[in-house]
């Protein structure tokens, strides 16, 4: 297939089993993921566990955190102690009775936007460039060693496995993430049988630390695969509690906390995108849905009620956005291994992964909230992701006090001459990269607006 032209969603259907028929073998053509069979949960208790769930068992002690850090605000009105924490953070009690506080998933699936917290929306305000300090801080806490062995008990996983990674895991800039070399260095220490640690790394896994943005929770339940380049397959429920491995202690309490993820999935599957806020100019957007149906729907799909997802992997040689995500996993190739002969995928419910040289083509609901865009957030704009030549070299916005462009429909961003520091993405810099996803560019001006229209209602 060399051009994408869809005419509606009669021809997406064709499209869909034409690339069903071909498989997932030929890598210079856009593949089908095939869906595998998922646990089902309550998304209720989903919630529950996930605000106040202890799916770490080891963490720094209540009281100790709480006299080094402050209070945190209550943003989602939760009760107790976890009342004084921030939303990244849960308060559980340990098996020697003394609450301690665990950093959460909603480190980095949640974000305040104008005000509002959403939980699923990926936070692009996270800061990874001194992951290394903050480490080195927390192992002061060695120190309780000889004079509060119960305490040192409480938090001793988590020095272990920070001190290992946290100088592993620095971003070259703020706002973009570093999960996926996270979970290649916590797999790399871990037996992947017992899942037991190890001081030294048992394998190479990924070599580079790849920067990414962090997707919205409530695309999931379109989605045949996990993660940006569509390698996780099987059951999901085993990636979402892969966090564990920051402080496993065995395959026992792995079962264990495996059992609450079919509640987790469940609550992810039932959150919807916010809708657009500001009023959308309706004949416009109905202009750009007819553009967005010849030109986008052939990978993003059809939206509304009957809406179809087409669930495919684009390849690299089509797509041409940065490919050191999808190279650098598939170069790891012990990290594989490790994975596809681990209690990962050899218990009841298992995953695989199955990496390719391309990414998923995403779906496009409550896009308008997303931005930054692309897997490595390196476009502040929707108008910029269909008009290459607009992408900033270098680009900032304000970390501290973000303003939000609705109409271009992202970050309001400063350009700079040159690179600087920490805060100013630099597009040239390994992985950082901005090219690719052409597809915007032979639109006209006027078609553009009004796609960028449409997209402000999915
Ligand atoms: C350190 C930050 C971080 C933490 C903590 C974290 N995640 Fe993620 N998560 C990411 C990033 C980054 C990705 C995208 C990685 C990729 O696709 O390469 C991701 C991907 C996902 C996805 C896949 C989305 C998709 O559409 O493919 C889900 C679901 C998810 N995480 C759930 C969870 C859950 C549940 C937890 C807690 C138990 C968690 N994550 C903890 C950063 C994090
Ligand atoms: C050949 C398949 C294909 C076509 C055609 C295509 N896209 Fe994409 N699109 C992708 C893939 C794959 C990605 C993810 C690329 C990445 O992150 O590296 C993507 C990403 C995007 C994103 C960024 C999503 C995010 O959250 O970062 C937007 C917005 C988007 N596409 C809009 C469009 C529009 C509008 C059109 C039509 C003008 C279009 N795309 C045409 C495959 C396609």
């Amino acid at each position: 297939m060399k051009k994408v032209i869809v005419l509606g969603p009669a021809i997406l259907v064709v499209f869909f089993l034409a690339a069903f028929i071909k498989g997932e073998r030929d890598t210079d053509k856009p593949m089908f993921i095939q869906p595998s069979e998922q646990r089902m949960g309550d998304p209720i208790k989903g919630y529950n566990y996930l605000l106040t769930g202890d799916f770490l068992k080891s963490g720094i002690p209540y009281d100790f955190f709480i006299f080094a850090h402050g209070k945190g605000k209550n943003m989602l009105n939760r009760e107790g102690k976890n009342a004084n924490v921030d939303e990244g953070f849960n308060v559980v009690t340990n098996a020697d009775s003394i609450d301690i506080v665990i950093p959460t998933c909603l480190q980095c699936h949640s974000q305040e936007f104008d005000g509002k917290l959403y939980v699923g929306l990926g936070n692009s305000f996270a800061d990874f460039t001194n992951a290394g300090q903050t480490g080195k801080k927390l192992a002061l806490l060695n120190m309780w060693k000889t004079t509060a062995p119960q305490k040192y008990r409480a938090v001793h996983a988590l020095l272990q496995s920070i001190s290992v990674v946290n100088p592993e895991i620095e971003t070259d800039v703020a706002g973009v993430n570093p999960a996926d070399r996270l979970a290649g260095l916590l797999v790399a220490h871990r037996n992947p049988e017992t899942l037991e640690w190890n001081d030294t790394a048992l394998l190479t896994g990924p070599a580079n630390i790849v920067p990414t943005d962090v997707p919205a929770w409530w695309l999931l339940k379109k989605k045949n695969a996990m993660f940006y380049n569509g390698m996780g397959r099987g059951d999901f429920g085993k990636y979402l509690m892969m966090s564990n491995l920051l402080t496993v202690k065995d395959t026992s309490e792995a079962s264990e906390v495996d059992s609450h993820f079919s509640d987790v999935l469940a609550y992810i599957k039932s959150l919807q995108p916010p809708p657009y806020p500001l009023p959308v100019n309706k004949d416009l957007a109905a202009t750009g849905k007819a553009v967005f149906t010849s030109n986008c729907s052939g990978c993003h799909g059809t939206y509304g009620s009957d809406g179809v997802y087409p669930n495919l992997l684009i390849p690299g040689s089509i797509i041409k956005t940065d490919s050191m995500l999808y190279s650098s996993t598939l170069q790891a190739t012990s990290f594989i291994d490790w994975f596809n002969k681990s209690w990962f995928t050899q218990t009841a419910n298992p995953a695989r992964i199955a990496p390719s040289a391309g990414y998923v083509a995403p779906p496009l609901d409550g896009v308008w909230i997303t931005a930054p865009y692309l897997h490595n957030g390196s476009v502040p704009t929707i108008e910029a992701v269909l008009n290459s030549r607009l992408r900033p070299k270098y680009w900032s916005r304000d970390l501290d006090k973000p303003t939000y462009n609705y109409e271009l429909v992202g970050w309001t961003y400063t350009v700079h001459d040159a690179p600087n520091g920490t805060k100013v993405y630099n597009t040239t810099l390994p992985g950082y990269g901005n090219c690719g996803h052409y597809f915007g560019d032979k639109l006209s001006g006027d078609e553009r607006k009004a796609v960028i229209e449409y997209l402000k209602t999915l």
